[in-house]
């Protein structure tokens, strides 16, 4: 059986400083604080992601493999909790109705259509 840690959001605020530093990225907490001084993109960036979601931030910079690689030592454990494409998904709870039509067009049109060619059939019976 698999003994990884799991971080609850909680876990991951009590490591955000420049002597004990954990970073989020893609579900699974990272410890960046030997890497700090090492980070070619300083350590500024890294000490703003922590504590938090730092998925995106890490994606946007479009990161090589071999920084990614580099992640594989910094393993600590799993995350449970929020993570941003998580949270956006369940912020979504009033406007559940208007965001489920709105990413599935496709079946509005065919429902539509259904309906139309229903609507065709009765008139002219
Ligand atoms: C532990 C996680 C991270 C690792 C292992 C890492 C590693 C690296 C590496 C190896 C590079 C050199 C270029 C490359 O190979 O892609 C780099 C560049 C960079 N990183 Fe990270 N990075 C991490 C997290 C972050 C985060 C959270 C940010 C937030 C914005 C960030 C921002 C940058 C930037 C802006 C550069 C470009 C620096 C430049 O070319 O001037 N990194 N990173």
């Amino acid at each position: 059986m698999s003994d990884v840690k799991v971080f609850t959001l909680e876990d991951l605020q009590a490591h955000k400083s420049r002597e004990d530093l954990y970073l989020l990225i893609s579900g699974k907490v990272y410890d960046a604080t030997q890497f700090l001084d090492e980070h070619p993109g300083g350590d500024e960036v890294l000490l703003e992601e922590a504590g938090r979601d730092g998925t995106e931030a890490f994606e946007d910079v479009g990161h090589s493999d071999e920084a990614r690689d580099m992640l594989v030592k910094m393993f600590v454990g799993n995350f449970d909790g929020p993570t941003k494409s998580s949270a956006k998904a369940s912020a979504g709870g009033s406007t559940t109705t208007s965001s489920s039509s709105g990413t599935n067009p496709l079946l509005f049109v065919v429902l539509a259509g259904v309906g139309a060619f229903l609507a065709w059939r009765l008139f002219l019976a």
